[in-house]
């Protein structure tokens, strides 16, 4: 793709901006359980998860509820060539955008809960980094271990899961929850805060899961 196509398909311009913020809350208000925010996430949201993004081999990242793709062009950045950039989006408006704006993702229309088998079908069994925004928060516990078990199940050794709340969901009972779940599951566990977002988001960055911690 030549640089020209890569600017066409990244959402930088005022009416593309505008088409993504239109799509992302017509899909917020029909599914606001699932989609859990009303705007995407900022810029600043963006270039610090594409820090977890391998930039040599050909790496795999499979990214978990990409909604209009905010932080898909960040990561895309950092992808050396070969790489796959596989996303797994939930909602019917958010899948449709991505086809159409971010052709170059592998967008699968389904849900996180089944990506062990829905990668499969891709031919793929190990991703080296997992970047995800589901509304980890307002998921009940069920869920909330459904779907990170599957990512540990998929995720290399040496891999690195990401994961984005809000700030002021992280004292909630479903963010509690999720940091306990996150620290029962792997060996690290780091957090960082974006405050220049509205509002402010807390990451977490995580290795090793373990039940296979290596050495
Ligand atoms: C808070 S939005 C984040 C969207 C985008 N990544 C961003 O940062 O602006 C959450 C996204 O996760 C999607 N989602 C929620 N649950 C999901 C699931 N179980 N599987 C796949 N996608 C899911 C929603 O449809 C929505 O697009």
């Amino acid at each position: 793709m030549t640089a020209q196509q890569h600017h066409a398909s990244t959402p930088r311009n005022p009416a593309r901006r505008l088409g993504e913020y239109r799509t992302f809350f017509t899909g917020a208000v029909r599914n606001p359980r699932e989609v859990g925010a009303a705007t995407p996430t900022s810029a600043a949201v963006a270039a610090t998860v594409a820090q977890v993004v391998p930039t040599t081999g050909a790496p795999v990242v499979l990214e978990l509820g990409p909604g209009t793709g905010s932080l898909s062009s960040g990561i895309r950045e950092r992808l050396p060539a070969g790489a796959r950039h596989i996303g797994i989006e939930l909602v019917d408006e958010m899948v449709a955008h991505l086809r159409e704006n971010a052709p170059w993702m592998e967008v699968v229309h389904g849900d996180a809960g089944d990506l062990v088998p829905l990668l499969a079908e891709r031919g793929v069994d190990q991703v080296d980094a997992v970047i995800s925004s589901i509304p980890w928060s307002l998921l009940d516990d069920p869920d909330q271990a459904r779907i990170l078990d599957e990512v540990v199940k998929a995720l290399a050794p040496r891999g690195a899961f990401t994961a984005l709340t809000y700030v002021s969901a992280e004292r909630s009972s479903g963010g509690r929850r999720f940091r306990k779940r996150l620290e029962e599951t792997f060996d690290e566990v780091l957090t960082l805060t974006t405050w220049r977002n509205l509002p402010p988001i807390l990451h977490y960055i995580c290795r090793r899961p373990l039940d296979r911690t290596i050495g």
